[in-house]
């Protein structure tokens, strides 16, 4: 068994993590934590109550060392790299949730604030399991990818090498409140989201640089990324439309097939997707759809789940050893 910790056991990723560790067949719950401590995880979580019950320490290096050989990290930037460069310097194999180690230094102080681990920065690997599989297999830190490029990315890697990258990418995101976290504010106030829908930040959230950065990564392509995510009322959820221009005539769903072919938490759907039948998952369905040469892209998956969580929990898996679908939710909430 693997001793395992989550930093931030307090917050909406921490829960899905702890859900996830505590069914997990070669993963063991040794260290809960967050910034206060002090109490118990049934107390933090009232759902968690008859399932499990575990201290919750104030959260410190020495505790993580003490106690655990993998750790997760479900924390806000900047908090999340006080903790990671201490712990990898120690030999804990870190899985961290937020941006702190996702993207080159440069667009990360740029867009986030200053770096203060740039020493572990270029070691990370990026989460994204499709396309960093075997990276993952010897990474000492992961970045998790953020929730909407997980989406976007999964649903138009696939199509780079078809579509002109000359012509500016539109994304159109659509995500469930619990995607900012458990903290209130107006914006995710019940009053403001209750029957209601609307775009923020844009064309300039930070994630449009993430996705850009990571295209350009993988398929050495450089696409001018416009991204509109907008909020809805549901608790969780992501729903990505992505339009293209194409530069050759394709088989859209074809291409999907073929490209996710080996990858067994990817779904091809025949039909436009919806983020229920992916609530409570760690799948991606996708779906393409082509009118002459503009394509259609949707793509919806659990923003907790394979939109931080489930990814998280198997980036662990691959880092152990293991199978890539240990302790993995795979059914939906449906209805
Ligand atoms: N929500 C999503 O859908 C989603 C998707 C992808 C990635 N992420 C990323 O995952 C991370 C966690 O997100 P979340 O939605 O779970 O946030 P959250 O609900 O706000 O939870 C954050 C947690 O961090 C703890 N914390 C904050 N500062 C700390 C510190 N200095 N030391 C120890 N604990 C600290 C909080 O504990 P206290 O209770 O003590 O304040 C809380 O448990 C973020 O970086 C976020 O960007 C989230």
């Amino acid at each position: 068994m693997i001793s395992v910790g989550v930093v931030g056991a307090s917050g909406y990723t921490g829960l899905e993590l702890i859900k996830m560790i505590i069914n997990h067949p070669k993963f063991e719950l040794k260290y809960l934590a967050t910034t206060t401590g002090d109490s118990i995880i049934e107390q933090l979580h009232p759902s968690l109550e008859g399932v499990i019950t575990h201290n919750v320490e104030k959260a410190s290096i020495e505790g993580v060392i003490d106690s655990c050989e993998l750790v997760f990290l479900a924390l806000p930037h900047k908090a999340s790299m006080g903790f990671a460069k201490g712990l990898i310097d120690a030999g804990i194999k870190v899985v961290d949730l937020s941006a702190d180690y996702r993207l080159d230094l440069e667009t990360y102080e740029k867009y986030y604030c200053r770096h203060e681990d740039a020493r572990h920065l270029n070691s990370s690997v990026y989460g994204l399991i499709e396309y960093y599989r075997e990276d993952l297999k010897k990474a000492k830190l992961v970045a998790g990818p953020g929730c909407y490029p997980t989406a976007t990315l999964l649903g138009i890697l696939p199509f780079i090498p078809y579509i002109d990258t000359t012509v500016p990418l539109f994304v159109d995101a659509k995500s469930g409140v619990s995607g900012a976290g458990k903290k209130l504010s107006t914006t995710t106030h019940f009053v403001t989201i209750n029957d209601n829908i609307f775009a923020y930040n844009p064309l300039k959230h930070r994630h449009a640089p993430e996705i850009t950065e990571k295209i350009e990564k993988i398929h050495g392509a450089k696409i001018n990324v416009n991204f509109v995510p907008h909020l809805i009322p549901a608790t969780r959820g992501e729903l990505v439309s992505i339009y293209a221009v194409l530069k050759e005539d394709i088989n859209p769903l074809e291409i999907l097939k073929k490209h996710y072919a080996n990858d067994k938490f990817i779904r091809i759907r025949e039909k436009p997707v919806d983020i229920k039948s992916t609530a409570g998952t760690h799948f991606c369905d996708i779906y393409a759809q082509k009118n002459q040469n503009a394509l259609f892209i949707s793509s919806a998956i659990d923003n907790l789940l394979r939109g931080a969580s489930s990814q998280a929990l198997v980036a662990g898996n691959l880092m152990c050893g293991f199978d890539e679908g240990l302790g993995v939710p795979t059914i939906s909430y449906m209805p």
